[in-house]
């Protein structure tokens, strides 16, 4: 599908996926019902877990949410970027379903360029979850699209997700908190803010806090020293699982290059893993600082209800 017909689709309260620099995402007018409902549907999500609203400036995002001084500190500095702010809502023409019937609205402005170009085009502003189904592995190319929902859905082909890691949420409304560790890391974060901040301690606050998530249909097994030949192998580094099937998530031993490769290996490993018949992926230890907690998390919900050693 080219730009033009994902901005008609749009326009026409459809449901389109779309580049982001994150991963990719399953967009819709956050103003019409009917879009919103869609991307429910088709994404397969409990409608008590709200979508983030996506717009192209800060000006718009002031529109939508109070945002305090901190938290316009933080999007002055991250926007557009991979970092998703949680603020009060303000009463707006935004569907209710697409927050939930929160009384918090989460809102990022997006650096790709197609984004943006449509949101600016169409003059809506986008809701939009990872385009994957509910709990499966998220999508950072157009193929992880078109696979995750077998064609069925319109996929607007941007390239591979640069950062290839979901946005950082930040929950703004009181003290700042990390709801989602994600690209731009705790360190970053607490040396710009010159403070320290509190991490999420229970989901409450974060409704899609599941504890599976991104999830091959292989099964996942991390932390992992060693592994059989039965079983298709994830190296970091120097780190030698040995397997006929195996790929490494960076060679040099960069965790942001690994968090780049991560979804685009989980897809790989999990392809292949189901056509020679492997039951398991087992990873090797990331290291657990700066992005490497982000690549943990989204591996430990992977992986949850499976051993690992
Ligand atoms: O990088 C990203 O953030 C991607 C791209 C497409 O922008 N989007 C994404 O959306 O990861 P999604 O729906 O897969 O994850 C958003 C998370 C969900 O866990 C949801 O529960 C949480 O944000 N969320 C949304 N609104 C919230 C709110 N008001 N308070 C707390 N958490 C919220
Ligand atoms: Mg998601």
């Amino acid at each position: 599908m080219n730009y033009a017909k994902a901005l008609k689709i749009i326009l026409e309260g459809g449901v389109v996926a779309l580049p982001t620099e994150t991963v990719y995402g399953l967009a819709g007018d956050a103003t019409s019902n009917l879009a919103v409902s869609k991307i429910y549907e088709v994404k397969q999500r409990p409608k008590t877990n709200p979508l983030i609203i996506h717009v192209s400036s800060i000006e718009d995002a002031l529109q939508y949410g109070y945002f305090s001084e901190c938290a316009l500190r933080l999007a002055e500095k991250f926007w557009p970027g991979p970092l998703t702010l949680v603020v009060n809502k303000k009463l707006s023409p935004l569907s209710l379903e697409a927050t939930a019937g929160l009384d918090t609205i989460a809102i990022r402005v997006s650096a790709h360029p197609m984004l943006l170009s449509l949101i600016k085009e169409s003059k809506k502003p986008l809701a939009a979850p990872s385009a994957n189904i509910y709990t499966k592995l998220s999508p950072t190319t157009a193929y992880h699209v078109e696979e995750g929902f077998e064609g069925k859905v319109p996929v607007l082909d941007g390239g591979a997700s640069v950062c290839g890691l979901e946005s950082t949420i930040l929950d703004c409304t009181e003290e700042i908190t990390i709801l989602r560790h994600g690209f731009i890391t705790s360190e970053i974060l607490a040396s710009f803010l010159e403070t320290s901040f509190l991490e999420r301690t229970n989901s409450s606050k974060a409704p899609g806090g599941n504890k599976l998530h991104y999830s091959p249909e292989t099964t996942l097994r991390i932390n992992a020293e060693s592994c059989g030949p039965d079983e298709f192998a994830i190296n970091f580094g120097d780190s030698n699982l040995n397997s006929p099937y195996q790929l490494n998530l960076s060679i040099k031993g960069d965790l942001t290059e690994a968090a780049s490769n991560l979804y685009n290996i989980m897809h790989e490993a999990d392809v292949i893993s189901k056509h020679k018949k492997l039951k398991v992926i087992a990873v090797a230890k990331i290291p657990y600082r700066g992005i490497g907690i982000a690549i943990n998390d989204k591996l430990e919900r992977g992986s949850y209800g499976a051993e690992s050693e």
